[in-house]
């Protein structure tokens, strides 16, 4: 366990390792997220597919020199080949394929270009749903809504741990000393089951003054969360926390905002609004890189609803035996 947190590494949950755009048919990747090394690829047929990436053979890591041949994937080593289920179809050069030749296969689901995939420490199926479809994106089937801009990307990687970042958001008092903002935002949060949402009224600075507005922040356990910012203009970010290690996040950021007032003043507070929220995150990195985090702060009266959140957190970790750790 690592000695700046006081939890377990690497939380449950569903956690977006890719864009769907990235792996098109035929496209092979490696990935490494929660400790573990994966290949990430798409069939001929369009079927995705994340799978361990050592083949189970000799051991080659199939995002590494791996191809897509029809439906299977072959490793670059002997060339064997394995399903999008992680089973292996074809040995090219014996007589039987080894009825145990399976590479573990994760759970996926694409969702506005976005492919996340289920996290459990203990291997149990998904205990929670995200959403299918996310409106100010699109259609499920993939057909943009125009009444929104283009995504903007913005990604980081952060020597953190998923609770620490979450934290923030219902952190009100370090909006004002951190961040610099006029007023500390008030904010409510009310958590049900996996879903914590967090209501705050707060304006929003931007070069042309206060915006005021209300943020509502969705968040499904630790991996996605989808912020929706109302004042002046609509703006939307949907933020992906993905642990690589038991000390680090990549963190992805989409934002984008509705173009009721025209494209060009979209674009004008699209930009701003980026601007405003990475100028926060980068205040936030340096704190979150070096602090510790205590099971039991010292917390007073003027600090948000820290306790509501932290019950929510503990649904996310396998928590070690403590009999077994008392044996
Ligand atoms: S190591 Fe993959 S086929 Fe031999
Ligand atoms: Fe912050």
């Amino acid at each position: 366990m690592n000695a700046r947190f006081f939890t377990p590494p690497i939380p449950n949950g569903w956690f977006q390792v890719a864009y769907s755009d990235e792996i098109k048919p035929g496209d092979v990747k490696s990935l490494k997220y929660f400790g573990d090394d994966l290949v990430i690829w798409r069939s001929e047929d369009g079927e995705l597919s994340v799978l361990d990436a050592f083949c189970p053979h000799l051991g080659a890591h199939l995002g590494h020199g791996g191809q897509v041949k029809g439906n299977s994937i072959e490793c670059p080593f002997h060339a064997w080949q394995f399903g999008t289920d992680g089973k292996c179809t074809a040995v090219p050069y014996a007589e039987h394929v080894p009825r145990k030749a399976r590479l573990p296969k994760w759970r996926t689901q694409e969702v506005a270009n976005m492919v996340m995939v289920w996290h459990h420490a203990e291997g149990e199926p998904p205990n929670f749903e995200i959403p299918d479809e996310i409106a100010e994106w699109g259609s499920k089937a993939g057909v943009r809504n125009e009444e929104w801009t283009e995504f903007t990307e913005r990604q980081w990687t952060i020597r953190t741990s998923n609770q620490e970042m979450a934290e923030n958001a219902v952190d009100t008092a370090h909006f004002h000393y951190l961040h610099g903002t006029t007023n500390m935002p008030k904010s409510e949060a009310s958590a049900e089951g996996a879903i914590l949402r967090v209501h705050s009224d707060a304006g929003m600075e931007t070069p042309r003054g206060t915006v005021e507005g209300s943020i509502e922040s969705l968040n499904y356990g630790f991996g996605l969360a989808i912020v929706r910012f109302k004042g002046i203009v609509e703006t939307l970010n949907v933020a992906t926390m993905t642990p690589i290690d038991a000390d680090h996040i990549h963190l992805r950021f989409n934002f984008c905002v509705k173009q009721t007032a025209g494209a060009e003043m979209a674009r004008g507070v699209g930009k701003a609004f980026v601007a405003e929220v990475t100028r926060q995150l980068e205040q936030d990195i340096p704190i979150w890189e070096n602090k510790v985090q205590y099971e039991k702060p010292l917390l007073c009266d003027g600090d948000g609803p820290i306790g509501i959140f932290r019950r929510w957190c503990t649904q996310f970790y396998c928590w070690p035996d403590k009999r077994q750790a008392a044996e």
